[in-house]
């Protein structure tokens, strides 16, 4: 069988039984900001599942693309994949628990439709907990459905419980279906909802009758809903007796072309990566995500979706470089045109967008090669200074000056160099809020954030101000900066334009405190003792009692909150992009560090 047959079935078998076909709809969820990405089959449908009537009317069935990047870590396994199609069928206040487990059993093991042999299937429900009761009635269904008592297993609501897909929303106890593939238990604990492999899930019932509030109640909904979804990589797995997933025609090719550019090789490529095999399925599986994303519209970036596809990219290029794949041979492209050719008659907007698709992998993937080697050594000095762990702070600024993603830094310390996962996190917060402030628009004048590049500029403003007041006069005075991490803005008072020669002779005099590399030095007094030494103080700030000075030598003093390099030498090279007017009097400066 091969993956669309599977589709037309389930499409079959529930319109049979009364269902209306959805569309496959994006990625990106249309009107739940709550989600960064479609996760299930049931995310459109969120209004309906809460009482709004569907036009499909309440039985619907679909086969919906799904991104899951909680399960990243596992990508490489058996059964885990962040691109994957699930096939869903939906009761909206209509048929329940009885209907929904015996015709998932009907459609699996009837020779018409499925015919999977029934001693391989075994089940989970819901063991019970303080927000909903111990699940008998579905245990009694399977087993008048012909599942026996002893493959029927309770488990607690972190197995047994889905949704809801953001924070609230509809849930509700569910029941599971898993196949035996035969393999060895990996201990005598080992059972379905284990994750070793051996059993695996391929279709999940919901029983979905609970909306969770921001309270973290769970209130009864007025209408019992079903929604279900079967992984279709996974029981097109099983249906052909395969291991795994990536020996489907979803994969196969897509290996195939990985294998190729290995074959041949010396064996080097197996020291420097941990675990090849596992580093061709993450190529693999990373790469088609990206690719369906990029299909959708996204971009790569450092927000939200944007940051998902970029870590995708980056995650599956670190990994062709630990296989010594060279950056010549465009793995990634090439990987993202079988994908579409596997998808396209499913997914015709592939081809639509191939050019698009194409474009931004070798964009990202450029961008990731100007910073992977710095970043790499400075990622050896982290590890150099502290053997065993790396702390948030580290790994966020691998993130932030580099461009590494948090699961980038994990893939290379392995599994031995422990990271602050949670002081990554909040600095990563942090650096978010203010970004989406910037996004905004709301930024107007000051910092735009605190990150390590804007830091820099912000301490080239000061050598520059104080370069202007050489060239220029004392009359130079700051009248508003605006930094970002990308450059800095700089207006100050003056009256005719810069000739060439004057802007050379301040990007002269900057260069050479650079290289000085002199100390930041900070220190905090009152406002009289600081106007005493001689400190410029910015127009328009609201002093406290206490200002911070910050000086550089005897070059340059100002009343500023902050914050600065510690030592000059860490800003590089500084070049002045643009000089024009501002307001009348005002001259404005762009400025970047290289
Ligand atoms: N919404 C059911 C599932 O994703 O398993």
């Amino acid at each position: 069988m091969n993956s669309q047959e599977l589709i037309n079935k389930y499409i079959d078998f529930f319109k049979q039984k009364g269902h209306t076909l959805i569309p496959n709809v994006s990625l990106i969820p249309e009107h739940d900001p709550s989600v960064l990405f479609t996760t299930a089959g049931m995310h459109p449908l969120v209004p309906f599942l809460l009482g709004q009537k569907h036009p499909g009317g309440k039985r619907l069935v679909s086969n919906q693309r799904c991104i899951r990047t909680t399960d990243i870590k596992e990508v490489g396994d058996a059964w885990h994949n962040t691109f994957f199609e699930m096939l869903g069928n939906w009761s909206l206040g209509d048929y329940f628990k009885e209907d929904t487990i015996k015709w998932a059993y009907e459609f699996l093991t009837s020779p018409q439709w499925l015919n999977i042999n029934t001693e391989k299937l075994s089940v989970t429900v819901f063991a019970g907990d303080e927000d909903a009761p111990r699940d008998e009635q579905a245990a009694e269904i399977w087993q008048e459905t012909g599942i026996p008592k002893e493959r029927i297993y309770f488990l607690p609501k972190s197995e047994n419980w889905w949704g809801p897909a953001g924070k609230i929303g509809p849930c509700g106890p569910d029941t599971e279906i898993f196949y035996d593939t035969g393999q060895k238990k990996c201990s005598s604990e080992c059972k379905p909802g284990c994750s070793c492999g051996k059993n695996c899930e391929i279709w999940n019932l919901v029983f979905m009758q609970y909306d969770k509030t921001s309270t973290g109640e769970y209130k009864e909904l007025k209408q019992k809903n079903i929604d279900t979804g079967m992984g279709v990589e996974r029981t097109l797995a099983i249906l052909e007796g395969y291991e795994n997933s990536y020996q489907t025609e979803l994969f196969k090719p897509i290996m195939d072309l990985i294998e190729e550019k290995l074959s041949g090789r010396s064996q080097d490529y197996r020291e420097v990566s941990t675990s090849p095999e596992k580093a061709k399925k993450i190529i693999a599986d990373h790469i088609k995500a990206a690719t369906f994303i990029l299909m959708d519209g996204i971009t790569p970036s450092n927000l939200d979706q944007g940051y998902v596809l970029r870590r995708l990219i980056r995650r599956a290029t670190l990994q062709a470089k630990l296989l010594e794949i060279e950056k010549k041979e465009n793995v990634s492209q090439q990987v993202a045109n079988i994908v579409i050719d596997i998808y396209k008659e499913r997914y015709p907007n592939l081809l639509d967008k191939k050019e698009f698709i194409l474009k931004e992998l070798g964009k990202e993937e450029d961008r990731f090669e100007l910073c992977l080697a710095k970043g790499l050594k400075v990622f050896g000095k982290i590890i150099d200074k502290n053997r065993k762990k790396i702390s948030g702070q580290d790994a966020f600024h691998l993130y932030d000056t580099y461009g590494f993603p948090i699961e980038l830094t994990q893939d290379l310390a392995r599994d031995d160099i422990k990271i602050d996962r949670e002081g990554f996190n909040k600095e990563f917060k942090e650096h978010q809020k203010l970004s989406r402030k910037g996004a905004a628009k709301k930024f107007k004048g000051g910092l735009a954030d605190h990150t390590e590049a804007t830091t820099k500029l912000h301490t080239a403003t000061h050598l520059l101000h104080q370069a202007l007041r050489q060239i220029l006069g004392d009359h130079v005075e700051q009248k508003g900066s605006n930094i970002n991490p990308e450059r800095l803005r700089f207006d100050f008072t003056h009256q005719e334009k810069l000739s060439p020669e004057q802007l050379e002779q301040v990007e002269q005099i900057v260069n050479e405190q650079i290289q000085k590399a002199l100390p930041v030095k900070m220190e905090e007094m009152t406002v009289e003792q600081a106007k005493e030494k001689g400190a410029i103080g910015l127009f328009e700030e609201k002093y406290g009692d206490k200002v911070k000075v910050y000086s550089i030598n005897d070059f340059s003093c100002e009343i500023c909150g902050g914050p600065h390099v510690k030592n000059i030498k860490e800003l590089g090279e500084f070049k002045i992009k643009k000089e024009g007017s501002g307001s009348s009097g005002v001259r404005r400066i762009k400025a970047i560090l290289i």
